[in-house]
């Protein structure tokens, strides 16, 4: 049997897998490898370009030994990846200058202050969407040529290239050295504070004003628009889409139409709504990004809410506290008590994202007396998910103009049943898993699908969605808005602790 199977590579801040989808949408098999997370410097963190497409290399032909299926029952590739992580490489020979600069990584925050505070910040948020922040992609390349010696010269002789790993991984995939292809797709490109969000293509304003050379720059192409085929790995196999894996996940859980939202809870967590074919504005603290442009079609928009700490929150309960010897511990130990004892976390590691973008904010734990134990912090780690949550939804209602009715939700912490029932408290909306919670994969596949026909059309990928779990809010309305000033407070507690 021929073309029975799309793949998707889902490039992540922790691991890289490999999944494999049938015709229904259903899993066939998935392969996994983490990679090394690397902290030079306090609020530095780094990967290793070269470790990721190792491990790329590794889980492709893991997933389809495991199905048993061959190459040739791959109707396509699709790619989804971690989004603003920053690789500068050297084309001669594919050596990256430097590890590559993750998402999470503060080490532009004073060249970010000094945008903000500069002439053309408004300049950014009117054209790229976004105002300055140390989490986009562009003052990262400018770091780099700052500070790795030599890098700006060979910038300028085209001897280094520019992207964020969905560049990288196409490259390689593509032939690497051997004329691979430097290309990103319009989702990652919109993360980069580089690309003119309307007319999809790089602001020569906003690169010379971070003082880039546009011929470090990837071409920049419709997110199922690459019309090319791997040459290693999955040789012959076309690579059917590209996108940022939180635009993925919006597709994977068939967000086609306005108003529509859904939210990953992975390291951090990522709620996205589609707003429709126009920009809907940044003013309350929302970042505007582009969802999917599909093949001879006008872009789709969305807005998206970021929130820089959620499932890593609970690594650190586990690696750093030792509270824990498992995640999922996490819900026996906050169910072993019934509230949080009046003690909130708020869990700025790395500032606050969205809505508040404050850089300047570090974690706090308030509210401590001797009543409070172990289960009350860990009750206290589970709601700070859900109130983060909460600030971003209220955002999105305000900004959108599109309320939210229900969101649909996965990731790794959507088995948490506690959370999810506490996310429906706060929300006061439903909250929504489907069966199949490798949404970020299947967003890859669909789209790399429908590049190449294996699916017909939005409708053929709607039918797929399967509900598996719902959760009705059931706080009263008093306790919820009891509880969201206590929050509020402690939010605040957290500004101005960086120095
Ligand atoms: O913007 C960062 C985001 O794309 C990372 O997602 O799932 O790899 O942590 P994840």
């Amino acid at each position: 049997m021929t073309d029975s199977l799309v793949a998707a590579i889902d490039q992540g801040t922790t691991s890289t897998r490999c999944l494999l989808f049938d015709r229904a949408g259903r899993m066939v098999s998935m392969a996994q490898t983490e990679h090394r997370q690397h902290y030079p410097r306090p609020g530095w963190v780094e990967h290793d370009a070269i470790e990721v497409w190792r491990n790329v290399q590794r889980v492709v032909p893991r997933a389809l030994r495991q199905s048993g299926a061959t190459p040739s029952q791959v109707a396509a590739l699709g790619l989804a990846n971690q989004r603003e992580t920053t690789v500068v490489w050297d084309p001669r020979d594919g050596t990256p200058y430097a590890r590559a600069i993750t998402w999470q990584d503060t080490r532009t925050s004073a060249l970010v202050a000094a945008l903000r505070r500069g002439p053309h910040a408004e300049t950014f948020r009117r054209v790229s969407g976004l105002s300055p922040a140390p989490y986009f992609a562009g003052p990262r390349v400018r770091w780099l040529l700052d500070n790795v010696p030599g890098l700006r010269d060979r910038a300028e002789e085209g001897n280094a290239l520019f992207g964020t790993m969905d560049s990288w991984l196409v490259w390689n995939l593509t032939g690497g050295p051997d004329g691979g292809l430097h290309v990103t797709d319009v989702t990652n490109a919109s993360r980069t504070m580089l690309m003119d969000l309307r007319t999809l293509t790089w602001a020569p304003e906003l690169l010379a004003t971070l003082d880039i050379p546009p011929a470090m720059l990837p071409e920049i192409r419709g997110n199922a628009d690459l019309g090319t085929s791997c040459r290693t790995l999955l040789p012959g196999v076309e690579i059917g889409a590209v996108l940022g894996d939180q635009q993925a996940a919006l597709f994977g859980q068939t967000c086609f139409d306005a108003g529509e939202a859904k939210c990953t809870y992975g390291t951090g967590a990522f709620l996205l709504m589609n707003v429709g074919q126009h920009v809907v504005d940044s003013a309350e603290g929302l970042l505007p990004t582009v969802a999917y442009q599909l093949p001879g079609e006008v872009a789709t928009y969305a807005v998206e809410g970021s929130i820089a700490m959620a499932g890593s929150l609970v690594q650190w309960l586990r690696d750093s506290l030792q509270m824990i010897d498992s995640a999922p511990e996490i819900e026996t130990l906050a169910r072993s008590v019934p509230d949080n004892g009046g003690c909130y976390v708020v869990p700025a590691f790395s500032g606050l994202f969205a809505p508040r973008w404050r850089p300047d904010a570090r974690g706090v734990i308030v509210g401590l007396t001797s009543y409070v134990d172990k289960g009350h912090v860990a009750r206290a780690v589970l709601e700070a998910t859900a109130w983060q949550t909460r600030d971003v939804v209220d955002a999105v209602n305000r900004g959108s103009g599109l309320g939210l009715r229900r969101l649909k939700v996965d990731g790794g912490m959507t088995s948490n049943y506690l959370l999810m029932q506490c996310l429906a408290d706060v929300l006061d909306v439903p909250v929504e898993r489907p069966m199949v919670t490798e949404t970020v994969s299947l967003g890859a596949a669909y789209l790399a699908g429908l590049a190449v026909g294996f699916w017909a059309d939005l409708q053929d990928l709607r039918k797929n969605w399967h509900l598996a779990a719902r959760w009705e809010p059931e706080m009263s309305a008093a306790r919820r808005a009891r509880e969201q000033v206590e929050w509020g407070r402690a939010v605040e507690r957290a500004y101005g602790w960086s120095p």
